[in-house]
């Protein structure tokens, strides 16, 4: 009897285990099929607003103008790198890819992506580097240095005035899904969501400032108070710096996943890289 018993426990353990495998597997593949991105820090597409929409005439009018954004200083050194060899012999970005104007035209818009190759996702900066490295044979950019900054923002002007239409297809599913769950949750000391701020309160001021969206398409973007040109995850650790949460590194998976959320969340705005800020 005890011997049955026995070997009944363990025929129901295996079944479970069987089971357990069959859901997980079913909950892998309708994970990539169902993302329900509505939550508390979407917005519908109708109420989706440029940052840009936010800030004084003055700071419009400084953006709107290419003569007097002081962003061109490094798009301008961007197009002189872009058909220089580095090291004196490597192949220039040009020799490759032709003028960025036309042969960036829209490429801006894919990132972050999914990189098959590393298994992660990639953005812009990383991309640009990943031609230094592997098709250069040059040391990889830093982030928030001159150079990368100037490369990736001529390389996005080639996508100014466009709208991304990218779907999140299953490749993005989990990564999107992250970045979601990192907008939603509660952070740092101050125990805030960016939802809280740029979902439930835009519009409203903070300090000296008017809380806009939070949407990601005017960076790289000069910033007055940087007194020159940085990237979006410079702008997300100083929001995160703002709550006083974990400054996350720059170039980190978290930070790119929430790239990826930002990117579907203000789907739809225009790109206005270089942009003008506060
Ligand atoms: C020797 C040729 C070569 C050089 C030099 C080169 N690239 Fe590339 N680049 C490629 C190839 C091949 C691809 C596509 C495969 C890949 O992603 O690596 C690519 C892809 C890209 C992409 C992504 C395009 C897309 O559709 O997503 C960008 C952006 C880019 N390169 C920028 C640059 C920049 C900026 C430089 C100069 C710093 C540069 N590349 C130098 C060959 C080159
Ligand atoms: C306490 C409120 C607050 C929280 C929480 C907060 N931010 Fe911000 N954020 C701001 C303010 C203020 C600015 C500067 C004014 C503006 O453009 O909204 C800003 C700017 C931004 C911008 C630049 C918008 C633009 O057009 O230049 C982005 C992107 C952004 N935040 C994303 C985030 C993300 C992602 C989080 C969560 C990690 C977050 N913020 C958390 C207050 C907040």
């Amino acid at each position: 009897m005890k011997g049955n018993h026995l070997f009944a426990a363990d025929w129901r353990a295996w079944a479970a285990r069987f089971a357990c495998l069959l859901v997980l597997s079913l909950n892998a593949l309708c994970a990539h099929a169902q993302v329900t991105p509505e939550g508390p820090g979407w917005l519908r597409p109708d109420e989706r607003r440029s940052g840009l929409s936010f800030k004084s005439e003055d700071l419009q009018a400084q953006q709107n103008d290419d003569a007097i954004n002081p962003s061109f200083l490094w798009v301008d050194q961007g197009q002189r790198m872009w058909s220089e060899s580095p090291q004196g012999h490597a192949p220039s970005c040009q020799s490759c890819h032709q003028e960025a104007q036309t042969s960036m035209k829209g490429v801006a818009l894919n990132y972050p992506k999914w990189d098959t190759r590393n298994k992660q996702l990639i953005n812009l900066e990383g991309q640009i580097n990943a031609c230094r490295v592997n098709q250069q044979g040059a040391k990889p950019l830093a982030y928030e240095s001159d150079e990368l900054l100037a490369l990736t923002s001529w390389v996005a002007l080639a996508s100014r005035g466009m709208r991304s239409e990218r779907r999140i297809d299953p490749n993005i599913a989990e990564p999107f899904q992250r970045g979601q769950r990192f907008y939603e949750k509660r952070i740092g000391q101050n125990n805030l969501s960016c939802a809280h701020c740029h979902t439930q309160h835009f519009s409203d001021r903070l300090g000296g400032e008017v809380i806009s969206q939070g949407q990601p398409q005017a960076y790289p973007a000069y910033r007055l108070e940087w007194q020159k040109m940085g990237s979006l995850q410079r702008r997300l650790r100083a929001c995160l710096s703002g709550v006083k949460a974990e400054i996350l590194p720059f170039g980190s998976q978290a930070l790119m996943e929430l790239e990826l959320y930002l990117h579907f969340r203000g789907q739809g705005l225009p790109l206005e890289s270089p942009g003008v800020r506060r």
